[in-house]
């Protein structure tokens, strides 16, 4: 019989019940199905209340990054990713960083920016004008909406208008920036939007469309930057100001070339997203953000992107690294306060503020993009891949803790990363051969 996806009521099912449906559906074995099993910590209820159709949850590894020090302050920072060698990455360039003081970081406040729509506006100009007129008045009722984060010092703190040729005639929109303080601001943000859209209606004379937060977050920023040491970077055949210099040119393709820039910004959101996942924060909003934010640096320049990090050389011939990224996250509100590995998760990360979150997050990405840059200006990236991938199969091929690091170092230097190798390798060392 052929099997339908029309499931009525599938929302109304228990949990276990829309497992049962998904084993019979699928064919899943027991053994299979178990890979849903919600880990000890993890009340299925509280997930169960966070989407809808919960089955069970994907659990990712969560790595510890070391060595971080960020304006003075060390942390220890947990990121949720399925890739390997970024967490050790990021702690090697981290040390690194740690030779010359650190990371120096800085936000912006928190400004969120809600967008309105406004359609059949017959005077877009003077409409601009007329809403802009009555700026305080408008504020003033978006803030009635949320008094706690007024009280908090955030809320409404701004109010701009733009007139946009579109392929469906001139809009109006209206932007709307709110201090969203320690929250992501989506909810404030859409509420006060939709709560001002009469409003809007009525001073244009149009009709208000869409009311949603952007997340082309430009006036929620986050900065860091650090010095690398040239003397550090030396490898067993490149000089330290080699290395400098070939990481410049590897930066300098970044700048002149899309291609390239995807993947180089690719890499610094290797380390912002899984900081963002770890914390429970929204890593969809952070990456379209900082993709478009990249593209935004572009604007008015020849090319149409850019990569999010800059590199320079100091006057003692070491490597200077900045980044500039918006940081839409929270602490309060959303799965970040309902997460129990999420909480931990922040705890662990020793934060207070959103914006001290944010100065994690650039700096992490500027860590992540330097080691990717120093690893592809030298040997590669693929030999640590190689040795972790070497590391995985030895120990799945049954290589007892003392057996591994041999085995490892024979597979790389064959390279032969195998399986069946690494079978074969262990039976030569247990029997003399090694
Ligand atoms: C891989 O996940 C990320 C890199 O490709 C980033 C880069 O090329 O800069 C290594």
């Amino acid at each position: 019989m052929e099997r339908s996806s029309d499931v009525s009521g599938f929302y109304r099912r228990s949990i276990e019940e829309r497992r049962a449906f998904l084993r019979e559906w699928a064919g899943l074995t027991e053994a299979e199905a178990r890979a849903y099993e919600f880990p000890p910590g993890i009340d299925p209820g509280t997930l169960d209340r966070m989407i809808e159709n919960v089955v069970g949850v994907l659990a990712l590894p969560v790595g510890i990054a070391t060595h971080f020090r960020i304006n003075g302050r060390d942390y220890l920072v947990p990121m949720a990713i399925e890739e390997p060698s970024v967490v050790a990455a990021a702690s090697n360039a981290a040390k690194v960083a740690r030779a010359a003081g650190g990371f120096q970081a800085a936000t912006t406040a928190p400004v969120m920016i809600g967008q309105v729509q406004i359609l059949h506006v017959p005077d877009p100009a003077a409409a601009r004008e007329r809403i802009l007129a009555h700026k305080a008045e408008l504020i003033d009722a978006a803030n009635a909406k949320d008094p706690m984060l007024v009280k908090f010092g955030g809320g409404a703190k701004d109010l701009e208008v733009r007139v946009l040729d579109t392929p469906r005639g001139p809009m109006v929109v209206v932007h709307l920036l709110v201090d969203a303080r320690d929250a992501g601001g989506m909810n404030a943000v859409n509420t006060m939007c939709e709560a001002l859209a009469p409003e809007f209606a009525r001073l244009s004379g149009g009709r208000v469309l869409l009311r949603i937060i952007s997340n082309l977050a430009i006036h929620r920023l986050a900065r860091a930057r650090t010095t690398f040491r040239a003397d550090l970077l030396k490898t067993e055949t490149t000089s330290g100001p080699e290395v400098v210099d070939a990481i410049l040119d590897a930066y300098a393709f970044a700048v002149a070339d899309p291609f390239r820039c995807a993947t180089h910004n690719k890499g610094i959101m290797n380390g912002v997203s899984s900081v963002v996942v770890a914390t429970g924060n929204d890593f969809r909003a952070i990456e379209s953000g900082a993709h478009t934010y990249a593209a935004w640096l572009a604007r008015g320049s020849a090319g149409v992107v850019r990569p999010l990090t800059t590199y320079e050389k100091d006057r003692d011939g070491n490597l200077v690294g900045s980044i500039e990224i918006p940081v839409a996250v929270g602490l309060i509100g959303g799965a970040t306060a309902v997460h129990p590995a999420a909480k931990a998760n922040v705890k662990v990360l020793g934060v207070k503020t959103a914006r001290e979150l944010g100065e994690v997050l650039a700096s992490v990405g500027l860590a992540q993009n330097f080691a990717a840059l120093r690893a592809l200006a030298t040997e590669g990236i693929q030999r640590g891949h190689m040795e972790l991938a070497a590391r995985n199969f030895a120990v799945n091929a049954g290589a007892r803790p003392d057996e591994v690091d041999r085995v490892v170092a024979r597979m790389v230097a064959e390279h032969a990363i195998r399986f069946d190798r690494a079978q074969s390798i262990i039976d030569e060392l247990r029997r003399g051969g090694g």
